[in-house]
């Protein structure tokens, strides 16, 4: 049979294991996996791996946020995944009070739609709790997004939950099997401390470190743990950036909580260090990136399987809206560039420095968030019969990682001059190329976005 389009002779990866296979596709789907299968087109893959696109479960594109809004709008943001061997990514809609939810969602699928390169889907992002809520937590479900992001920061912009309104959540959540995501960080704590060390000097923006110790990530999370463990609900820690976190979530899963949890590169391979540079506040995101012995511990959690994703939390802002911050930490516009960066940062540092193996690469970046966040198998699998984004990935390519051959729109990369081993070279969305020997040839809108499924069981 001739299909239409087979990757030939790669490196196929899963999670269970790597092996040579021709990769057919016809049409937007998967057809086959074997040997001497013909297409009427080909792409040599020898030497490659051949994998499912990454997907990145957390991304703030064209967000409003600390009086700017991130550069990396919908169709830069897609297109720098794309370039980067991301074929889904996931962003927020973010309630703007008195406004419901369901009205963010379709604010933001407006903004989305027309732009997105790639395919898509959101999160329902609440920063009000009341009735309202729970009547419309099942329509949001129901319309294909059954995972909720909350803050237990952010107080002063009017986005904080309460635990009252995490407690009420979650149980609201169990009902429908769906999860609430959490940006875990104690509001109280980091007001305390940034009150205590006014008028001191650090350099740099050192200060936004010395006012987010680990206890402000450690405790909100012990919280968080309790409150899942209370009402059975499914709960996620975005951007965990903690050592001492991993233990946390270890401990509450063996206790039976449903707790899962995802951290970035940036919290694996930069350290708080760079605050005292001049440049320190390029770097500034919440929670903030820490010390060597936080990377360890969360390299460990990686490997033995406590965190479950690597998503990269994208919320770029350039080195003009940086300056923003005028020599006030509690100014800088918090968030960085990264959705590109993910899969050869995760390949060079995790596989090739041999950290974890290439199965538990695609766990972390494929097959974990499709299952965590209701796309399984249609994303996240090269399973035959599901969507075909495809990546070919040469993990012989030496990179030096430079904001001027990336694509996004930053005069930054916060892994500048890192030298990475492999890079994707093709990058395929539902059978398209969008990518072909690193150059971008898709298609503005050809993006779709992908209604999920609730991922947790409904605790009766
Ligand atoms: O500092 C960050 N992480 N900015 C993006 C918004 C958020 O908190 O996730
Ligand atoms: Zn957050």
């Amino acid at each position: 049979m001739d299909y239409d389009l087979v990757i030939k002779g790669g490196q196929v990866a899963s999670s269970t294991g790597v092996t040579r296979a021709d990769l057919a596709i016809k049409g937007e789907t998967i057809a086959a996996l074997g040997s001497d299968l013909t297409g009427k087109q080909t792409i040599d893959a020898k030497g490659k791996i051949v994998m499912p696109g990454a997907i990145d479960v957390h991304n703030h594109f064209q967000l409003p946020f600390c009086g700017t809004v991130s550069s990396d709008d919908f169709e830069i943001g897609s297109k720098a995944a794309a370039m980067g061997g991301v074929t889904t990514f996931l962003d927020f809609a973010i309630q703007s009070k008195p406004k419901s939810v369901m009205e963010a969602i379709v604010d933001r699928q407006a903004e989305a739609a027309a732009n997105v390169c790639i395919d898509y889907s959101l999160h329902a992002g609440i920063t009000e709790w009341n009735k309202d809520r729970v009547e419309e937590f099942p329509k949001i479900i129901e319309a294909g997004i059954p995972t909720f992001k909350m803050f237990m920061i952010y107080r002063a912009q009017g986005w904080q939950a309460t635990d009252a309104d995490v407690y009420r959540a979650l149980r609201e959540a169990a009902k429908y099997g769906a999860m609430v995501g959490l940006h875990a960080e104690s509001n109280d704590l980091i007001d305390l401390l940034q009150e205590e060390i006014k008028g001191q000097k650090f350099p740099g923006c050192y200060a936004h470190a010395v006012s987010r110790p680990t206890v402000t990530e450690t405790e909100a999370i012990a919280r968080a743990i309790n409150l899942a463990e209370a009402t059975g609900g499914c709960l996620y820690i975005f951007h965990m950036s903690t050592g001492r976190a991993v233990d946390l979530i270890r401990d509450g899963r063996a206790r039976g909580v449903n707790v899962h949890a995802e951290t970035g590169p940036h919290y694996l391979l930069l350290d708080d260090e760079l605050f005292k540079r001049e440049d320190g506040h390029h770097f500034g995101t919440c929670p903030p990136i820490r010390k060597p012995a936080d990377q360890q511990g969360l390299w460990k959690g990686l490997a033995e399987g406590v965190v479950e994703v690597m998503a990269t939390d994208t919320c770029t802002f350039n080195s003009e809206q940086k300056s923003m911050w005028k020599g006030d930490f509690t100014k800088i516009p918090f968030g960085m560039p990264g959705i590109e960066t993910l899969l050869p940062l995760t390949y060079s540092e995790g596989v090739h420095a041999g950290r974890f193996p290439l199965e538990r690469m695609i766990e972390i970046l494929c097959e974990n968030p499709a299952k965590l966040f209701g796309m399984w198998p249609q994303k996240g699998s090269l399973k035959v019969g599901t969507d075909a984004d495809v990546v070919v990935f040469d993990p012989d390519a030496k990179v030096t990682i430079s904001h001027k051959t990336l694509t996004h729109r930053c005069d930054y990369s916060p892994f500048e001059g890192t030298k990475v081993n492999g890079w994707p070279v093709t990058t395929l969305v539902r059978g398209k190329p969008v990518v072909k020997d690193r150059k971008f040839v898709g298609d503005v809108g050809y993006g779709k976005f992908i209604k999920r499924q609730p991922p947790a069981k409904p605790v009766a």
